[in-house]
């Protein structure tokens, strides 16, 4: 489990990082063995001090004083320490940006994804799974999982050094040492594996609800409100946030219990190996006296290391979980392809009329939506497109937009077939007002400008005026700089869609696509609204997904639709007359 998820993540997600991983791996491994001098450089430090006739120290350093070089070599050591320490450090430092860099750019990964990948496929998860893959999910992998695996692999190679000079030095008791330790180790891993995996299970989903619980709260106040139903939903965020805080719990206990394991574990394998040792040195007192020293300073040093394997471990293992979810988002998302898309700039080439062809859609295998959609759209049009609700008019606007891609069937602007490379460049001289119209918590000149680095402030307000909203938005104190936020500036449905129309002639489109909202309008704005189009029309192509009469009667084309298909096209006098359904259709949407 540990070994293919973090295979997978490295392959997913490692890419350029592997020269780095194995710089880090030689670091440890260096580290490793400044602990093993560290440690091997106290025995002959004893001995000098204890017994100095044992080592001819001029043998080595040529100084005839056993005292001074007793001294030197301990000098030695401090500056090793403090070597092998500033090493560390900034091992650790490289480490931690490494790690930090490496997060950042999978989360910069994801957010280029959402942004530019296919809008089919970014529907593939809700805005929900979105923010915990890129709020929690992420930084849950890196923090958990891979940082603590590189711990993991510096701590194994200090514990790995020091251990083999202590079966260097003495191979009997350090090799039955070693075996009641590993083994001690492998059996509390064993108990800890099981019960944190589940935890994990467990906290992963906790956590999921817990956010939905948030979101759901924050998103739905007005709905909230108005049922009073705020004691259930505060009531479910409780249960979800103290569901939560159970696991947690329970997982932080977890991680507070192996260090007093390893206590215990180092004092036993303290006792064990004095007693082997004492055995074998019976009769010469100093080489025991040294020896004890080396495998007490060897012990001290495995203590903390050995503490932060096993905590390693308990991280890794609740977060594999987390590992195997970003992979299964990473396969889910075919996330390789955000790397393919180009932004163009360019505008497409509009001089004569826009057809579609043979145009089929569905959303999933379940239910087709657009059924052979056959239609011309000639420059200077003003279309309407009018159907039932559910009818697939707002899809038709989606694969016009080139978001949702066609199952078969072609559109031509001028005779050019849209595809993927042209598309952006068609968007650009399309104005898109949305059904559901989304505000950011901008300034109203940016919500207008949308995305523009430096807007113009001329264009800005003539759009606004062009959309009939500059009147309402001068009367606020700042004018097109003031915040769009609930309350004294909040804006009304009406005002919103205005808000839209401004955002869409902003770019100076040369078509216009309005998927309207109903009943959003008072009488004389829709006048004024449908006077803006007549005007409008004039200069550009509008087509506009209608339910007004006011807006139906000034189309010069009614595509009419229903179920997915077109059942005819013609002006608003002649579909009156041949279609029943049309009339009721109109006479139902209280236009009239
Ligand atoms: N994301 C989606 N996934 C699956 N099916 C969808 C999705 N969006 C819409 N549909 C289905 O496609 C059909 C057409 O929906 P569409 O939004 O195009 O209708 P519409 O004509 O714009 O309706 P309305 O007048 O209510 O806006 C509906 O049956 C709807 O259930
Ligand atoms: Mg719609």
């Amino acid at each position: 489990m540990f070994f293919e998820n973090f295979k997978k993540f490295i392959f997913n997600y490692g890419k350029g990082q592997y020269t780095k991983l194995v710089g880090f791996t030689i670091m440890s491994l260096i580290a490793g063995f400044l602990e093993f001098l560290g440690v091997a450089l106290i025995y002959p430090f004893i001995m000098i001090i204890i017994k100095p006739e044992s080592i001819d120290i001029a043998k080595y350093i040529h100084i005839d004083n056993n005292i001074v070089g007793g001294l030197l070599l301990g000098l030695g050591i401090l500056l090793l320490f403090i070597f092998k320490n500033a090493f560390i450090i900034f091992y650790l430092y490289l480490q931690s940006k490494f790690v930090a860099n490496w997060k950042q750019k999978i989360l910069f990964n994801y957010m280029e994804y959402y942004l530019y990948a296919p809008y089919k496929l970014t529907m593939k998860s809700s805005p929900n799974d979105k923010l915990y893959v890129i709020g929690t999910l992420v930084n849950l992998v890196i923090d958990n999982f891979i940082l603590r695996v590189m711990n993991l692999f510096t701590n194994i190679a200090i514990i790995a050094m020091v251990l083999l000079l202590l079966l260097i030095k003495f191979p009997i008791p350090a090799f039955a040492t070693i075996l009641f330790v590993g083994l001690a180790v492998v059996l509390q891993n064993k108990f800890f594996k099981s019960r944190t995996k589940k935890l994990s299970e467990v906290m992963n989903q906790r956590h999921m609800s817990y956010q939905t619980s948030i979101l759901q709260n924050i998103n739905n106040i007005k709905e909230i409100k108005i049922q009073s139903s705020e004691n259930a939903f505060y009531k479910e965020f409780q249960t979800t946030s103290d569901n939560l805080k159970e696991v947690q719990i329970k997982h932080m206990f977890y991680c507070t219990i192996p260090p007093y394991i390893v206590e215990i574990l180092v004092v036993s394998a303290l006792i064990l190996m004095a007693f082997i040792l004492s055995m074998q040195n019976l009769n010469d007192n100093s080489m025991l006296i040294a020896s004890f020293a080396i495998v007490v300073a060897a012990l001290f040093r495995i203590a903390p290391a050995l503490n932060r394997i096993q905590s390693a471990i308990n991280s890794i293992n609740s977060s594999v979980n987390f590992v195997k979810q970003v992979n299964e988002e990473y396969e889910k998302l075919n996330y390789p392809i955000c790397k393919q898309i180009v932004i163009n700039k360019e505008k497409l080439d509009f001089k004569n009329k826009i057809e579609f062809k043979n145009i089929c859609f569905s959303y999933n295998d379940a239910k087709q939506v657009l059924k052979n959609i056959n239609f011309t759209i000639e420059k200077g049009d003003f279309v309407g497109i009018i159907g039932l609700s559910g009818a697939g008019k707002s899809t038709l606007a989606d694969v016009l937009l080139g978001l949702l891609p066609a199952d078969s069937g072609k559109i031509y602007v001028d005779n050019k077939e849209l595809c993927d490379s042209n598309y952006a460049s068609f968007r650009q001289i399309i104005g898109y007002v949305p059904q559901q119209i989304n505000i950011l918590d901008k300034s109203i000149a940016e919500n207008v400008a949308w995305g523009v680095e430096k807007f113009d402030e001329k264009q800005v307000v003539e759009s606004l005026k062009e959309a009939q909203l500059y009147d309402v938005i001068s009367e606020n104190e700042n004018g097109i700089y003031s915040n769009i936020i609930i309350g004294s500036n909040g804006l009304s449905q009406g005002q919103k869609q205005r808000l839209a129309i401004a955002r869409a002639l902003y770019r100076d489109p040369e078509i216009l696509l309005l998927d309207e909202a109903t009943s959003s309008l008072d009488v004389q704005t829709e006048k004024e609204i449908t006077d803006m189009l007549s005007a409008l029309r004039k200069s550009k192509t509008i087509i506009a997904i209608a339910h007004r009469l006011s807006t139906l009667k000034a189309c010069n084309k009614l595509v009419y639709m229903r179920d997915g298909k077109i059942v005819d096209i013609g002006t608003f006098e002649e579909l009156s007359s041949n279609y029943e359904d049309f009339k009721n259709l109109v006479k139902l949407s209280n236009i009239n």
